[in-house]
């Protein structure tokens, strides 16, 4: 079940943080926007979702994370269905996400609903994050953009 948080956002930041390895990043973006949980039928937390609206029609989701023992159950497709369902509602008419070359079960995750890669902004991680990260033996380095239309 979606969820709308309304306060103590920074209770999220373990979740957020398995989506982004920067603390400062998530601090940095975590008080614009919205911020969704999901939840299990018995009410607990398993995934979150951070939202931003870049223009009146166009949204981004800055972060999505299902909790590691909840992943690959389903939550995740849930948790994105539904937002992009509220988004189509609301006359949003295109999605975004930015992901990073390594993230490997990002973009697959991506692709399997539909977002196209649009953008590459090479070295992006290398200009902005002070610490080389690596994921599935990868550099991350360029920061790629896909979207979707709803
Ligand atoms: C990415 C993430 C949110 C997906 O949530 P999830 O609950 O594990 O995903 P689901 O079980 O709902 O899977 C939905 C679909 O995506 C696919 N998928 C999910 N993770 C995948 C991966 N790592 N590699 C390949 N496919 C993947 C599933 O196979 C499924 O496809 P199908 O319906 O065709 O079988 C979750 O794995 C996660 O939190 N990862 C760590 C944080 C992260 O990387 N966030 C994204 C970047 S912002």
């Amino acid at each position: 079940m979606l969820h709308t948080v309304q306060k103590n956002r920074e209770a999220y930041l373990p979740l957020l943080l398995l989506a982004d390895p920067s603390e400062e990043m998530v601090r940095r973006y975590l008080p614009e926007g919205e911020l969704y949980s999901w939840l299990t039928s018995e009410g607990e937390t398993v995934g979150v979702l951070h939202l931003t609206s870049t223009e009146a029609t166009v949204c981004e989701i800055r972060n999505i994370a299902v909790r590691d023992q909840y992943q690959g159950q389903g939550h995740g497709r849930s948790l994105l269905e539904s937002i992009l369902k509220l988004l189509r509602e609301r006359g949003v008419e295109k999605v975004i996400v930015r992901t990073g070359n390594s993230s490997i079960g990002s973009l697959a995750f991506y692709q399997k609903f539909g977002f196209r890669i649009m953008e590459i902004d090479h070295d992006y991680f290398n200009r902005e994050y002070q610490t080389p990260i690596f994921e599935n033996g990868i550099r991350c380095q360029d920061q790629l953009l896909l979207a979707r239309s709803l």
